[in-house]
C-alpha cells in the first residue's frame, strides 16, 4: 500500500525544509510537520517572509504547497494517529548534565518522540530517525515504542539528513546520496521500499543507498566528522603559513588539485560553527571512549581543539592589532550567522569573537543580513551567562553591544572591522564610504578571506587575512 500520510516531529532547520521538499515532490501525500514550540508553528503558518528558517528557495516552496498538502501543527496526538510514516527530526544537542556530559548526544527529545508515537498510535507505523543519532539508538527507540501493550507493529528505519544549511533546498533536490538503514526482515524490507519509493520521485535510484541501521546511523556522524576534519586540517596549516611566509590560498589550491584530495572544504577561515560539526564529533568521541578506543577518541577530539585554537587565534588578533587596549576602541563584527545564506547562529565564531572582545573591554557593533537583532543580543547574553558573570556585570557588558540593520551605520566610528561570515554583500561594500566612516587604525580582519586585500591596502586600510603574511604591515 502506498504511503498517503506523513508526519514529521520537529519543525526546525531539517524538518521544515525536508518536509517542504517531500510535499512538493509528492503532491498526493499529506505531510504534517509537528512541533511542541507553538510560536515556531505560528511562524511557519505566517507570511513567508517571517518563516523561522531562512534558506534560499524555501519560501517559494512553502508558498506553493502550504495548506495544500503541507501543514504545520502542534496537534501531535491526531497527526500521529493518522500518519503511516513518522519522521523524527528533533534536536539532539550535546548533553549538559548526567553521564556523558559535554560529549554524548542528549537523546531526551528522541525518547520523548518515541513515547508519544507509542502513546498516540493505533495502527502500524514506520518510524524514521531523521535526526543525527549515535550508532545503536534505534535499539532504544524500538524498546520505547514497544513498551505499550497495543497490538501494533513499529518498523524503525534510519534515514539521516545530509543537507547543509545555506544550500538546503538544492541539497535536498540534488542529494549526493540518500541513506536508508533498515532491518533485513520482511517488514524491514517493506518499510525500506516504501521510503525508497518516496525519494525515487526525484532522486536517481543509484543514489539511494540501502544499509543496515547501524551503518546508516554511524555514516552521518562520520560524514560530519570528516568534513570538519578537512576544515581543521587547512586551518591548522594556515597558522604555519603565517609563520613561514607560505600562502594558504596557494597551498589550498596546490593540495586540492590532487584528485585524491579534491578542492572542497579546503578554505581557511576563522573556524567552523553551526549546530552539527562540534556536537557530532563530540558524540563520536564519546562512542569511541565507550568502546575503550581512546586513541580514536583523541584523534577526533583534535579536530575540535584545532577549531577552537583557530577561532581564539583570529579573535586574539583584535587585541593585538589595537595594541592591547580595547577600552577606547569600537569593533564592528560583520556577519553573525555561522555561514552565509542561513539565519542560524548556533556555535557561530562571531559569538566567540564578540565575547572575547567585550570581556577585554571593547565596544562592539554587529550586523548580519538574516539573523535578527533580538537573536544577536540573546546569543551574547546567553554566552555571558554561561561564563557565570553577575547580572550587574552582564548588564554593563551588554551596554557596550549594538546590533544594527545596515552595514554602514554599523561600521561608523569603528577602529577595527572583523568579517566573520562570508556573506556575498561583504565582498561588494563601498570601501570609499567605509574609509570615511572608520576611525584609525582602520584595521580589517578578514576571517573568511573574501576581501580583495591588495585593493584595501592601496586604499590605506590595514588588513589581516588568514594564512597570508603581509610583512610590510608587520601583521604576523
Ligand atoms: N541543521 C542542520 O544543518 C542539520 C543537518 C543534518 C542533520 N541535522 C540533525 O537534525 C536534527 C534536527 O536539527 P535541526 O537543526 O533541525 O534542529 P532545530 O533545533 O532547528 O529543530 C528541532 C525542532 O524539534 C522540536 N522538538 C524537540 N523535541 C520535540 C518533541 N518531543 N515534540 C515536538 N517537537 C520537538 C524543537 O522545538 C525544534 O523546533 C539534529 O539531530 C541535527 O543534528 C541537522
Amino acid at each position: 500500500m502506498k504511503v498517503k500520510n506523513i508526519a514529521c516531529i520537529g519543525a526546525g532547520f531539517v524538518g521544515g525544509p525536508t518536509m517542504a521538499v517531500i510535499a512538493l515532490k509528492c503532491p498526493e501525500i499529506r505531510v504534517t510537520v509537528l512541533d511542541s514550540n507553538e510560536h515556531k508553528i505560528n511562524l511557519w503558518n505566517n507570511t513567508v517572509d517571517k518563516l523561522p528558517v531562512y534558506e534560499p528557495g524555501l519560501a517559494e516552496i512553502i508558498e506553493e504547497v502550504r495548506d495544500k498538502n503541507l501543514f504545520f501543527s502542534t496537534d501531535i496526538k491526531n497527526t500521529i494517529d493518522q500518519a503511516e510514516m513518522i519522521f523524527m527530526a528533533v534536536n539532539t544537542p550535546t548533553k549538559i548534565e548526567g553521564e556523558g556530559k559535554g560529549y554524548a548526544a542528549d537523546l531526551s527529545n528522541i525518547e520523548k518522540c518515541a513515547r508519544e508515537i507509542s502513546k498516540y498510535s493505533n495502527s502500524d507505523k514506520i518510524v524514521i530517525e531523521k535526526s543525527t543519532l549515535p550508532v545503536r539508538t534505534a535499539e532504544k527507540v524500538k524498546q520505547i515504542l514497544n513498551q505499550s501493550n497495543k497490538k501494533i507493529h513499529f518498523e524503525v528505519l534510519s534515514n539521516p539528513e545530509f543537507l547543509a544549511e545555506g544550500t538546503a533546498i538544492n541539497d535536498l533536490f540534488k542529494s549526493d546520496r540518500v541513506i536508508i538503514g533498515g532491518d533485513n526482515t520482511k517488514s524491514g524490507r517493506v518499510a525500506i521500499e516504501k521510503l525508497k519509493k518516496i525519494y525515487q520521485r526525484w532522486i536517481p535510484s543509484n543514489k539511494i543507498l540501502i544499509t543496515n541501521v547501524w551503518s546508516s546511523e554511524l555514516s552521518k556522524l562520520v560524514s560530519n566528522a570528516m568534513l570538519a576534519q578537512r576544515i581543521s586540517s587547512i586551518n591548522s596549516i594556515s597558522s604555519i603559513c603565517e609563520r613561514t611566509g607560505a600562502d594558504i590560498i596557494e597551498i589550498s589550491k596546490a593540495v586540492g588539485m590532487d584528485k585524491r584530495i579534491g578542492p572542497e572544504f579546503l578554505k581557511p577561515s576563522i573556524g567552523f560553527g553551526g549546530s552539527c560539526f562540534k556536537k557530532d564529533i563530540l558524540n563520536l568521541v564519546y562512542i569511541a571512549r565507550t568502546y575503550d578506543l581512546n586513541e580514536v577518541a583523541d584523534y577526533w577530539e583534535g579536530v575540535i581543539q584545532i577549531n577552537k585554537f583557530q577561532t581564539d587565534r583570529v579573535s586574539d588578533k583584535v587585541e593585538e592589532f589595537l595594541n592591547g587596549d580595547l577600552s577606547k576602541n569600537t569593533i564592528s563584527i560583520l556577519g553573525w550567522a555561522f555561514k552565509k545564506n542561513t539565519n542560524d547562529s548556533r556555535e557561530s565564531a562571531s559569538i566567540q569573537v564578540a565575547l572575547n572582545t567585550l570581556i577585554k573591554g571593547g565596544s562592539i557593533r554587529i550586523y548580519d543580513p538574516m539573523v535578527s537583532i533580538e537573536k544577536i543580543y540573546n546569543d551574547i547574553n546567553t554566552g555571558l551567562q554561561n561564563k557565570n558573570f553577575s547580572i550587574a556585570k552582564i548588564n554593563k557588558l551588554m551596554s557596550k553591544v549594538k546590533a544594527y540593520k545596515g552595514i554602514y551605520n554599523t561600521i561608523k566610528d569603528s577602529n577595527l572591522l572583523i568579517v566573520c561570515t562570508e556573506w556575498d554583500e561583504f565582498k561588494t561594500m563601498d570601501w570609499d564610504e567605509i574609509y570615511q566612516l572608520m576611525k584609525d587604525p582602520k584595521t580589517i580582519i578578514d576571517g573568511r578571506n573574501i576581501l580583495n586585500k591588495e585593493d584595501l591596502i592601496k586604499r590605506g586600510f590595514k588588513i589581516y587575512s588568514i594564512g597570508q603574511v603581509w610583512k610590510k604591515l608587520k601583521f604576523q
